[in-house]
């Protein structure tokens, strides 16, 4: 018999998605894939070179189970200078990508019945996370016509004596969302008088458009930093998702805590990814890599804006990340789910695209625009012809 805690179980839509869309293209059908949550341009040359140097030094045995001193240096002073947040090495903690680093947050903060607040639409993988911890996810509703940004007025409405923590995911998986630096600080300051815990992910941070820029919950004061998780990843920013590593920066009682856990369970990153992560954050060549990055999805997201108003498709403009939410409600009445019409969309129009169901949204869908304008042509394209033929 199985434990309990795994029984609700699922695995994750969007790889599955991904993996559906792969599965039909090997066997030669033409598939847009809209499904990809990861840039589609290659890991920096020069992060290579120095994960093929580290090996040809030998760099290949268990490292310092939170991550090499010279890393987790490196860390701390991206922090101080991009994000404006102090943290000393020994309060980061370097694990196996964005979602372990959440995986070990949540099993070193929840108890049996805590509450976390997810904002929703949310990132597939917070309240499954937060159940296998015995935690119970609380999903405040972010409106449309508030282009699917957290207040404070909302945030209120879901809080309870038992809430432990809230997710702020800004830029946002899947809406693209970001949160006014205003709307942002008074947030922090109601989570510092309650003592509710920030979990801050901040993997999409550089990707962020128009007026639209980003603020880490953790820099607006010293409280803030107290209750503070600041998580991030070199998986998005540096297009190195398969490399897993991610981390994260808290006060040095939960680093601690955190850092056993990760060397009971993980142990370390591997070597020489830490390497190729090290030279991603102190190489001069970064900052043009990440520009040029932001710049093409920049273009890519005025491009698909463009053709989703030409075909009349519904969405949220969003302000970062690298994903289109759309609104497909008017086509509702022909599936039994979101999941039949992701199917049926597969199946006719030859796209894969996430359901918007995976992210707490029915009959929505995310679009990834990590993939060439043309593609994005003829995909919306596709999508239009499929749902029209209904
Ligand atoms: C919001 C968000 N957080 C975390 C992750 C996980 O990142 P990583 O690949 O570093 O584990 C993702 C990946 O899609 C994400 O979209």
């Amino acid at each position: 018999m199985l434990a309990d805690r795994v029984k609700t179980i699922k695995p994750s839509p969007t790889l599955a998605v991904s993996a559906k869309a792969n599965e039909l293209k090997a066997k030669g059908i033409d598939i847009i894939s809209f499904g990809a949550g990861e840039p589609d341009i290659d890991t920096p040359i020069f992060v290579k070179e120095a994960c093929i140097k580290a090996l040809e030094d030998g760099k290949t045995k268990y490292t310092p189970s939170s991550g090499i001193p010279a890393l987790r240096e490196a860390i701390a002073n991206k922090l101080n200078k991009e994000n404006n947040i102090d943290y000393s090495p020994s309060e980061i903690v370097v694990s196996t990508g964005a979602k372990m680093i959440l995986f070990l947050i949540f099993m070193s903060i929840l108890n049996e019945g805590d509450e976390v607040i997810v904002p929703s639409p949310y990132w597939v993988s917070y309240p499954e996370q937060i159940r296998l911890f015995g935690g119970v996810p609380v999903f405040a509703e972010l409106k449309e016509e508030n282009n699917f940004e957290l207040t404070l007025d909302i945030l209120k409405k879901y809080v309870s004596p038992k809430t432990k923590a809230i997710i702020i995911n800004s830029p946002s998986n899947p809406t693209g969302a970001v949160i006014s630096k205003e709307d942002l600080e008074k947030i922090v300051e109601f989570c510092i008088e309650k003592n509710i815990f920030i979990i801050s992910d901040e993997c999409y941070e550089h990707f962020v458009y128009d007026d639209a820029f980003m603020v880490s919950p953790a820099s607006f004061s010293k409280d803030a930093r107290k209750i503070t998780f600041t998580v991030n990843a070199f998986s998005k920013t540096f297009s190195m998702t398969g490399w897993r590593v991610g981390y994260v920066a808290c006060p040095i009682e939960y680093a601690k805590i955190i850092a056993d856990l990760n060397s009971q369970s993980v142990s370390n990153v591997t070597s020489f990814a830490q390497w190729g992560a090290l030279e991603a954050l102190q190489n001069e060549k970064s900052k043009d890599f990440i520009e040029n990055m932001k710049n093409t999805f920049a273009k890519r997201r005025k491009h698909l804006i463009d053709i989703l108003n030409k075909y009349q498709i519904p969405y949220s403009k969003p302000k970062g990340a690298f994903y289109m939410f759309i609104d497909l409600t008017k086509y509702k009445n022909h599936f039994k789910d979101d999941i039949q019409m992701s199917s049926f969309i597969l199946e006719k129009g030859r796209v894969a695209l996430v359901p918007g169901s995976s992210f707490g949204k029915e009959f929505w869908a995310r679009l990834s625009y990590c993939v060439s304008e043309d593609t994005l042509t003829e995909g919306v394209k596709r999508i239009y012809e499929a749902l029209s033929s209904l």
